[in-house]
């Protein structure tokens, strides 16, 4: 009788004892598995936003895009008149006769151009563009890049408020890529002037987001 009774004792705490180790490994499972889907979470906004800035003047991925951007859109050199074989010899000698749609402003306008990407230049307009506050003359080059004859379809002159891509490099918002802007956009007086921030930085606050994770997770897995 006592022995019966000193075995089911033994029994029910071998069985606590497996059932609360079971419980722990649930609950770590648990708790690993959210971690993971956190850090997923932030990483993901992270990853996807190296591929363009959400907002204007934010670090630029490469330090070099402001002179390519000079090299496409200001570079010495570049014809004053709207002739095509100007413009065909032009292209040629600069080596950009792949790229079917290309605007050109004249030289002396680099400082206004750099300008946009400033709160006296420029209105935010939407991700990392800015759009300018006045408007600008420019050449728009349309080239044929089948053939690689360098071809010119057409030349237009035009007058408008130019968009253009601002980053960070060294410390100075500029521009690094010139957007087309063939709805004829205007800058709006509601949106914030090109570089102004609204409110904290949001890659800051989330790298600090992927570190507290990481953190955690450490923290868990070892207990
Ligand atoms: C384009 O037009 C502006 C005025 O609207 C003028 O100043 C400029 O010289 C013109 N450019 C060319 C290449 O004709
Ligand atoms: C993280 O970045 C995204 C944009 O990439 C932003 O919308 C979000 O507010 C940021 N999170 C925090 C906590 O700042």
């Amino acid at each position: 009788m006592t022995s019966s009774r000193i075995f089911t004792h033994t029994l029910f705490i071998q069985f606590r004892s497996k059932w609360s180790v079971h419980k722990v490994e649930v609950t770590n499972r648990i708790f690993t598995m959210i971690s993971f889907l956190v850090l997923l979470a932030s990483v993901l906004p992270l990853i996807h936003s190296l591929d363009k800035n959400p907002n204007p003047c934010m670090p630029a991925k490469y330090n070099n895009a402001y002179n390519v951007f000079l090299k496409r859109h200001i570079p010495d050199g570049a014809p004053h008149t709207l002739d095509q074989n100007a413009w065909q010899a032009f292209l040629r000698k600069i080596n950009m006769c792949d790229r079917p749609t290309q605007s050109f402003f004249r030289a002396n306008e680099r400082r206004r151009v750099d300008n946009v990407c400033t709160k006296a230049g420029g209105k935010t307009l939407s991700g990392n563009l800015c759009i300018s506050k006045e408007k600008f003359s420019f050449v728009t080059v349309r080239v044929d890049t089948a053939e690689g004859t360098c071809g010119i379809r057409n030349i237009r002159n035009e007058s408008k408020h130019i968009i253009l891509a601002c980053e960070d490099i060294g410390d100075v918002c500029q521009p690094v890529h010139f957007e087309g802007n063939p709805k004829d956009e205007v800058p709006s007086n509601n949106q914030l002037d090109c570089g102004a921030r609204s409110g904290t930085k949001p890659i800051a606050l989330n790298v600090s987001m992927l570190l507290f994770t990481v953190v955690a997770l450490i923290c868990i897995s070892k207990g």
